[in-house]
């Protein structure tokens, strides 16, 4: 079977590591129809162009959008980040962004449900008397009933079909006391319907200390936009280097396109030197192939990936390592 996959390349070592995930796709024998598109900083650059209207209609159209990186230096802050990333996980109700972490040796293996079109990345906020002395900024945090049990329910879900069955909720009740409040109520109500599923809350603070001092204990944490967003880098660099570290911007009902892209970005300071580790977008690729019915052979592209310690050299050089195990 053939899946019609967007290909959205981006900036930077975006560039430089998404080929060596479609040759990674391509040796393991799963055939994808490939449409790509020549988004993100370095394209607004040359023509202004960030996310027509009807194109982001047509990526929602695709089996998969596979994404590397997007966002430049050279491009005031936002405008790439908001004007494509996020409207992609917005309009396309990407709602889940499930990340996974696992320690080369295994003794630590993870999945951070981090909360994927609401938190503070709503856009709610403005000025105020901008540019005056007296000026003010506001950036609300947006958190609905609806949104955040969707995610809560989904990490219960995923908890219960995992060995450990626990599910860490991770926010920050003892100063946010409105949206945590709604977060703790939303999460205590859904567990009485998942008898099964041991729960456990911290704070994102001491979170910080465990994901350093002792990520074992983990098994799913669910948390908002912006705490995921952090816990996530965090994450990446405890587990063997932010070069490893996948992700899926997932629309579980399947309604439009998923979306797969490391957790990493575009990485200025290391771009054009074929330098950057691809493993994560070869494991993105892996998660894309997973949630399109490829079981089999993501498990072989995960495999092929383990021991990441004697994947070393350039991009190419790492790509071509792990189309060798394969
Ligand atoms: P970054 O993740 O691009 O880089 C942080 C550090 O990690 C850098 O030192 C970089 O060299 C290193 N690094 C990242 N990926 C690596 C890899 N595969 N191999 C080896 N080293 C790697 O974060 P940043 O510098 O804060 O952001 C750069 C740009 O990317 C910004 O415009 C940001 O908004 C954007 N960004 C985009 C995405 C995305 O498109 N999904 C994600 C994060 C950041
Ligand atoms: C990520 C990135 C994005 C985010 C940025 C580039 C908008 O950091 O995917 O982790 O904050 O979600
Ligand atoms: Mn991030």
């Amino acid at each position: 079977m053939t899946h019609r996959i967007a290909v959205v390349p981006g900036d930077g070592i975006g560039r430089e590591v998404v080929p060596a995930a479609l040759e990674v796709v391509a040796a393991v024998g799963v055939d994808l129809d490939t449409t790509t598109f020549d988004l993100g900083g370095e394209r607004y650059l040359r023509d202004g162009v960030v996310l027509p209207d009807d194109v982001l209609a047509e990526l929602g159209t695709f089996d998969a959008i596979l994404l590397g990186a997007v966002g430049t230096p050279d491009v005031p802050p936002g405008v790439i980040e908001r004007g494509l990333l996020l409207k992609m996980r917005f309009v396309l109700d990407q709602y889940i962004n499930q990340r996974p972490f696992r320690s080369p040796d295994g003794s630590v293996d993870f999945v951070v449900i981090r909360e994927n079109t609401e938190g503070t990345y709503a856009g709610e906020g403005g000025f105020l008397r901008k540019d005056t002395p007296a000026e003010i900024a506001t950036q609300g945090s947006v958190n609905t009933r609806y949104g955040v049990e969707r995610c809560i329910r989904y990490a219960f879900d995923l908890a219960a079909s995992r060995a450990r069955r626990h599910l860490t909720l991770v926010h920050k009740t003892n100063v946010l006391t409105f949206s945590g409040d709604l977060w703790q109520r939303t999460f205590d109500a859904v567990a009485t319907e998942y008898p099964n599923v041991e729960t456990a809350y911290n704070h994102v603070d001491a979170a910080c200390i465990h994901l350093v001092a002792n990520p074992e204990r983990y098994d799913v944490i669910v948390t908002d936009n912006l705490f995921g967003d952090i816990l996530t880098d965090l994450a990446g660099a405890v587990t063997g280097g932010i070069g490893l570290a996948a992700s899926g911007c997932l629309n579980p009902d399947r309604t439009t396109a998923s979306m797969f892209e490391p957790v990493h970005g575009s990485a200025p300071d290391i771009a054009g030197r074929g330098e950057a580790n691809p493993v994560a977008a070869i494991l993105s690729a892996a998660m894309m192939l997973e949630f399109l019915g490829e079981v089999d052979a993501a498990n072989r592209i995960r495999s092929a990936c383990a021991a990441p310690d004697e994947l070393t050299g350039s991009t190419s050089a790492i790509g071509d390592a792990v189309v060798a195990r394969l």
